[in-house]
C-alpha cells in the first residue's frame, strides 16, 4: 500500500475567507470507491472549484480508496478530470498546487487489516500536515459495499475520533427498496450519530433547487395562491437524451423509478409542496419534507406507467434499443421511463394531481416543474378568440426551469394589439438566471461538499425521508417486478415516452407538457 505524499504549500496557509463565508475546519476527506467516474467528473472538479473560490480549508488533504493499485496515477488522472469536467485552464496556477493535496490508498473493503493501515495513513498525512483528527469519509462506491466499509470503520474506531469531528456522506442509491434502505439506516446508526450522517441527492445542490424554496418563501405574492383553491395540477419532468452511458450492469438493477423518481424527483415535489419551514435549517426542513411525503396516499399501479426505449433518433443521432446496450438482457424487463400520478391529502394539496415522470433517451434534457393555475371562473373574452396559438385562452403556468437554462417563467394572456376584437395571446415573463447574474449555476456538488465538510445537513436526506419515499414505491416495484412488462420496448428512442403514459392524465382531462425548456 503506497505512502501518500502531500504538503500544505505556505501560499495555502495565507488563504483568507472571503465576504461571510464559511471555511470549514482542516479536515482529510477519504474518498471510497475513488476510482469510479463520480470522484473524476463531479467531486475532484466540485472540490477544486471551492479551492478556486478560497473556501477549502488551507490545511485540506483528500485520498482517493479503491481496490487497483493506482499510486501517483490517481492523482494525474484526477487533475485531468478537473481540466476536462470541471471547465478548468489546465495552466491554472493554483491547479499544481492543489493536485497536491490529492493522495491514493488501494483497500479491500472488506479486509479489516486495510482499514487500521489506512488509519495510520491517515493519522501520519494529518500530522504531517498539521490537519489535526477531523475526517470526511466519501462512500462512492457500489452500493453493497456501503455496510461493510462502515463497518470497518466503526471497528477501528475512525467514526469518532478523539479530538475532531467525523462524518459520512453515502452517495445514492440509499437501498434499493424499503427494507434494504431500512437495514442500511440500521447500520450505518450503529457506527455513526444520525448527525454524523449526509445522504446526498446531488438534486439538493442545484441552485435552481434551492431557489424554489426563496421563490416560495422570500417573496410575498405567490404562497397565498400557491394551494388547491388556485392550482389545478402539477408537472415534474427529468428527461434525460443520454442513455445508460456503459453503467448497463447497473441500470439492469435499478431502472427510471430507483434511480431518479424515488429520490430527485420525489425532493423537487417535496419543495414544491412542502409548508413553510420556521427556518432554514436542518430540522424543520426536514421535518417539512417528510410530512409531505407522509400525506401522500398508496399509489395504485394503474396510477403509474413504466416504458423502455428502442432504437430511434436522438439530437440527430440514430441511437439503439436500451435493450441493445452494452451488458443489458437483450429480453431486459427493466424501465428506462416512469411516470406516476399522485396525490397530496392534506390541507393544501387535497384533490390536486401531481405528475411525474423521469427518462432516459428522450427528445429533449430538460428538468422542469410546471404549476398550471386554474382557468378564471368566467371567460369572458372566450367567444372573441381567432384561430391559431391564440384559439383558445390558455390557464397561468408558472415554470421553473431546473436544468438547462435555469430560470423561471410565468404564461399569462394579453391583448392582442390593433386587433378590432379582444383576442388574447399566451405570453411568457420569464426570469433566466444566467442573463440576470451574469455566470450560470453550480455543479449540485459543490454546495454540497462544502455542507458536508461544514457539518450542514439541511440539504441532506435524513433517515425517515429515505424511509417514507421508499414506502410509497416499494409495492410499485414489487408490482412491476411480478410482471414483466408485455409491450416492450414501447418508446422510440428521441421521443416523449410510451403514449400509454397520457392515460396517467386522461382522467383528469389534463396532457403532459411537452413544449418544455426556454422558449426563445
Ligand atoms: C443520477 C442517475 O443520480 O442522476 C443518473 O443515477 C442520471 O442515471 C443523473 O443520469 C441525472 O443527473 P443530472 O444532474 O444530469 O440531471
Amino acid at each position: 500500500m503506497a505512502t501518500i505524499q502531500m504538503r500544505v504549500s505556505p501560499e495555502d496557509l495565507s488563504q483568507v475567507p472571503k465576504g461571510n463565508e464559511r471555511i470549514p475546519e482542516p479536515l482529510i476527506m477519504t474518498i471510497f470507491g475513488a476510482s469510479g467516474d463520480l470522484t473524476k467528473r463531479k467531486l475532484l472538479p466540485a472540490l477544486f472549484h471551492l479551492e478556486q473560490n478560497g473556501l477549502l480549508p488551507a490545511r485540506f488533504a483528500i485520498v482517493g480508496v479503491a481496490r487497483r493499485p493506482l499510486g501517483d496515477a490517481f492523482a494525474a488522472d484526477m487533475r485531468d478530470g478537473i481540466v476536462r469536467f470541471g471547465d478548468v485552464d489546465a495552466g491554472d496556477p493554483r491547479l499544481d498546487n492543489f493536485v497536491k493535496k490529492i493522495g491514493y490508498f488501494a483497500l479491500n473493503f472488506d479486509d479489516p487489516g486495510h482499514y487500521q493501515a489506512l488509519k495510520a495513513e491517515l493519522d501520519r498525512l494529518a500530522q504531517e500536515n498539521g490537519i489535526g483528527n477531523n475526517r470526511l469519509y466519501y462512500l462512492a462506491t457500489a452500493p453493497e459495499f456501503f455496510a461493510g466499509i462502515i463497518e470497518n470503520l466503526g471497528a477501528q474506531e475512525m467514526a469518532h475520533p478523539e479530538h475532531g469531528r467525523s462524518a459520512v456522506v453515502i452517495e445514492k442509491p440509499f437501498g434499493h427498496d424499503l427494507a434494504s434502505a431500512r437495514e442500511l439506516n440500521h447500520q450505518v446508526n450503529g457506527v455513526f450519530n444520525e448527525s454524523q450522517v449526509f445522504r446526498i441527492d446531488h438534486y439538493l445542490g442545484k441552485e435552481t433547487v434551492q431557489n424554489i424554496l426563496v421563490f416560495r418563501f422570500a417573496n410575498g405574492i405567490f404562497e397565498p395562491i400557491w394551494n388547491r383553491n388556485y392550482i389545478d395540477h402539477v408537472q415534474i419532468t427529468a428527461a434525460e437524451t443520454l442513455g445508460v452511458e456503459g453503467r448497463g450492469p447497473f441500470y439492469e438493477k435499478a431502472g427510471a423509478l430507483r434511480d431518479v423518481v424515488q429520490n430527485h424527483v420525489m425532493e423537487l415535489l417535496s419543495f414544491v409542496a412542502m409548508e413553510p419551514p420556521s427556518s432554514f435549517e436542518a430540522e424543520s426542513v426536514r421535518r417539512e419534507k417528510l410530512k409531505v411525503w407522509q400525506a401522500i396516499p398508496p399509489i395504485p399501479i394503474l396510477s403509474t406507467v413504466r416504458g423502455q426505449y428502442g432504437p430511434g433518433v436522438v439530437e440527430g443521432q440514430k441511437v439503439p434499443g436500451y435493450r441493445d446496450e452494452e451488458r443489458v438482457d437483450p429480453d431486459s424487463g427493466t424501465e428506462t421511463y416512469a411516470a406516476v400520478r399522485l396525490e397530496i391529502e392534506n390541507w393544501r394539496w387535497a384533490g390536486v394531481p401531481f405528475y411525474l415522470r423521469a427518462g432516459k433517451r428522450l427528445r429533449k434534457r430538460v428538468t422542469e416543474i410546471s404549476i398550471q393555475f386554474k382557468q378564471p371562473p368566467l371567460l369572458i373574452f372566450n367567444r372573441m378568440q381567432s384561430s391559431g396559438p391564440c384559439s383558445e385562452i390558455q390557464p397561468n403556468l408558472l415554470t421553473i426551469r431546473i436544468q438547462p437554462d435555469e430560470g423561471i417563467s410565468l404564461r399569462f394572456g394579453a391583448k392582442v394589439p390593433t386587433t378590432p376584437d379582444m383576442s388574447v395571446c399566451p405570453v411568457i415573463m420569464d426570469f433566466d438566471y444566467a442573463s440576470a447574474f451574469g455566470r450560470s449555476t453550480a455543479n449540485g456538488y459543490e454546495r454540497l461538499l462544502l455542507d458536508a465538510m461544514l457539518g450542514d445537513q439541511t440539504l441532506f436526506a435524513h433517515r425517515d425521508g429515505v424511509e417514507t419515499t421508499w414506502s410509497l414505491y416499494t409495492p410499485i416495484l414489487q408490482g412491476w417486478a411480478a410482471k414483466k412488462p408485455e409491450v416492450f420496448p414501447n418508446y422510440f428512442a428521441g421521443k416523449w415516452g410510451p403514449e400509454c403514459a397520457d392515460r396517467l392524465l386522461e382522467r383528469d382531462r389534463n396532457v403532459w407538457r411537452n413544449d418544455l425548456g426556454k422558449k426563445d
